[in-house]
């Protein structure tokens, strides 16, 4: 815990029946901090979400609010704004006394609470729509209704779980600028729940990816999405070619990559810790391709593939590609000449500076070994 931590998780365990929703969840919230818990329907997100609220207990493990054990509080003792899954508004309650109810809860005097409730409505750009209730608000209304809600007590911190999964696209790409918007001003924590990755890679200063109950990777949207911890995160966080390749140190000394019959140079930092086979992660956007007629020239750095589709995407265009018995896919910006159709044959470039490097590939011990043989000839 350093001096900015507000909120200290610590191997955290939470099991239902023959189902381990959280696995030994440690981590550190700074004051702040614009946190996110991303993973796929089932990972435990709500479950850990519940457990800072106070509405779940856990099995084992504790949570420290600036250094004191909460763990056992009860969710009013926390002060703690929660937006739950569904937005949770009391449907027979106005807007008005929905963003009311946490502060009549806490027993603040009435002259404060309508002075109040008028604040947050106006932050959350809502004046006018006090009187009616939850039904007659659309999806976004009802959001910024919840929102007030968690606001109207200044909490310590912000739970919110997927609160704009029932939004449409365009509604949700307004109210997630609303939200760092808010974050900004309000300069309170904030713990945010989603499985959209892209919604997390905009919103968070660091995001917790969780897998199976386990947090895989936790860092800053770059981090987790450039050097991707594991096979998982790297696959749920945009998409990745996973290439089963083998890493050899070269007869520079330095490590290479080896995938059918081609070196990829390994940057720093993206070397496994042993020689062996290793899986390699190159993202669609990092690739370049060239069709071979164009270019008559061979290069050991380049690969050569045949084109089995396309697929426009408006801003760019998705392209499938054949190595050997291994296919990979291409993303090329929409305005980048690309002369390939299905059937052609083309050159392939990796972005060695962007290839990044997972232990334990399947590759054979065998396939290993005769490379290896080979480079020392
Ligand atoms: N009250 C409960 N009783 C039994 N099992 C539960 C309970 N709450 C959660 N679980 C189980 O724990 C696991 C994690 O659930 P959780 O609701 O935390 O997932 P989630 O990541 O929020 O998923 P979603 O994206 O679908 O909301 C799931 O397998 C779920 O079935
Ligand atoms: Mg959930």
């Amino acid at each position: 815990m350093t001096s900015s931590t507000v909120l200290e998780i610590d191997g955290i365990y939470k099991r239902y029946g023959e189902q381990n929703a959280l696995e030994a969840i440690s981590l550190d919230v700074a004051r702040g901090e614009f946190l996110t818990l991303l993973g796929p329907s089932g990972s435990g997100k709500s479950t850990l979400l519940a457990v800072l609220a106070g509405f779940t207990a856990p099995d084992r493990g504790c949570v420290y609010l600036n250094g004191a054990d909460i763990t056992h509080f009860s969710p009013e003792r926390r002060r703690f704004g929660v937006v739950p899954q569904g937005y949770g508004l009391f449907p027979h309650l106005t807007a008005y006394e929905n963003i009311a109810f946490p502060l009549r809860v806490r027993r603040t005097p009435r002259t404060r609470i309508d002075g109040r409730v008028q604040e947050v409505m106006e932050l959350l750009q809502i004046e006018g729509l006090g009187n009616r209730l939850p039904m007659h608000l659309s999806g976004g209304q009802q959001q910024r209704v919840a929102l007030a809600r968690a606001f109207s007590f200044e909490p310590d911190l912000l739970l919110l779980d997927e609160p704009m999964s029932a939004l449409d696209a365009s509604l949700r790409r307004d109210l997630q600028a609303e939200l760092v918007r808010l974050h900004r001003q309000v300069g309170t924590t904030f713990i945010h729940v989603t499985h959209d990755q892209q919604e997390a890679l905009a919103l968070s200063d660091r995001i917790v990816v969780l897998n199976r109950g386990r947090a895989e990777q936790i860092g800053s949207p770059r981090t987790i999405y450039d050097h991707p911890a594991s096979r998982f995160v790297a696959s749920f966080l945009g998409k990745n070619n996973l290439l089963k390749a083998i890493a050899l140190v070269g007869p520079d000394g330095r490590i290479q990559f080896h995938w059918h019959g081609h070196r990829i140079a390994a940057r720093p930092g993206a070397v496994p810790p042993t020689a062996g086979p290793c899986i390699l992660a190159v993202r669609p956007e990092n690739i370049t391709l060239d069709a071979v007629r164009s270019s008559a020239s061979h290069s050991d750095d380049r690969i050569r593939g045949k084109v089995i589709s396309r697929t426009f995407l408006g801003s760019s265009t998705d392209i499938v590609v054949a190595v050997g018995d291994d296919t990979l896919s291409v993303t090329l910006p929409a305005t980048a000449a690309s002369p390939t159709a299905a059937g052609e044959d083309v050159w392939l470039a990796f972005d060695s500076e962007r290839c990044w490097c997972l232990p334990n590939g399947d590759a054979s011990p065998s396939q290993f070994a005769a490379i290896s043989s080979e480079l020392a000839a």
